[in-house]
């Protein structure tokens, strides 16, 4: 695996592989490897034929300074990773590679209501550094495709109205939720579970079939459903942020004639801000 820090050189190289014809995967990431992870590398390895994994903990997608600083970097345990999975290219800037004329002035790029919502309404801001953050690894990389988790299932359909709207020519490749085996869905942020939260926290992906079980048995009582699941995990001891039936193409409040639906949920531990996802499609 090669690894670049700058942008000039991962380019001359990209540019040689396309000069080869050879299909280009991106799957970005920032770092801190997991299972789920390597399953996107897998992914893309599928369709391309030199896949381009990025770490790059981008501080334009964090709200608090202090979370940014305290993001777990394990570059050396990640390029392990990489290398046993088979990815070809490692591109890992710096702040200044990547902002070069300062965050402050950074252009952004804005996707309005749908990065509002959800997530977006208790992270402002979140949404907006991540669409400017992969536009520029868009055109640093110039993919034919890219790979995003359904895990995090509204950045996902953020990115693809990106693409959408801004007319990037760029294949966006969902790869479903890798899960523990009791069903967390794997995320970097598990790490930040105590021992005594880790076997309650299902309670979110528990609660999230709980309501597709009754959608699928015909209730369609969308608002009554979310309150009793809000219930549930309260009563784990949990803070919910929300849990929310949505129409799985843009995140409308999910209404009786959708042909697919996703119910989508997010809840707090002592220190972590769990999301998790299931989609039915009628
Ligand atoms: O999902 C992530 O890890 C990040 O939001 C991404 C897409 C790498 C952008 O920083």
């Amino acid at each position: 695996m090669q690894i670049y820090n700058g942008i000039n050189g991962l380019r001359t190289s990209l540019n040689n592989d396309r000069s080869y014809k050879r299909r280009i995967s991106l799957v970005p990431t920032m770092g801190n490897l997991h299972d789920g992870h390597l399953a996107l590398i897998e992914r893309a390895k599928e369709t391309s034929d030199v896949v381009v994994c990025s770490i790059f903990v981008s501080a334009l997608q964090f709200n608090l300074n202090k979370d940014w600083e305290q993001y777990p970097r394990t570059f050396d345990k990640d390029c392990e990773k990489l290398r046993a999975a088979g990815c070809d290219y490692l591109f890992h800037p710096n702040e200044i590679e990547m902002y070069a004329n300062g965050l402050d002035t950074q252009t952004k790029v804005l996707c309005p209501y749908l990065t509002d919502v959800l997530c977006g309404a208790s992270r402002p801001g979140h949404f907006e550094g991540v669409t400017t953050v992969v536009s520029k690894l868009f055109n640093i990389v110039q993919p034919d495709e890219a790979v995003f988790g359904v895990k995090d299932y509204q950045q996902l359909i953020v990115i693809k109205r990106l693409v959408d709207d801004l007319c990037f020519p760029v294949n966006i490749i969902s790869a479903p939720i890798h899960r523990e085996s009791d069903g967390l869905a794997m995320s970097s942020r598990n790490w930040h579970i105590t021992d005594d939260e880790r076997p309650k926290v299902i309670i979110l992906k528990q609660s999230l079939d709980w309501i597709v079980e009754r959608i699928q048995s015909g209730n369609l009582d969308f608002f009554e459903l979310e309150n009793e699941a809000k219930a549930r995990i309260k009563k784990q001891g949990f803070d919910v942020d929300y849990i929310t039936c949505c129409n799985s193409e843009n995140l409308d409040s999910a209404a009786n004639d959708d042909k697919k639906i996703t119910v989508l949920g997010a809840m707090y531990t002592k220190k972590a801000r769990l999301i998790d996802n299931v989609s039915i499609t009628f």
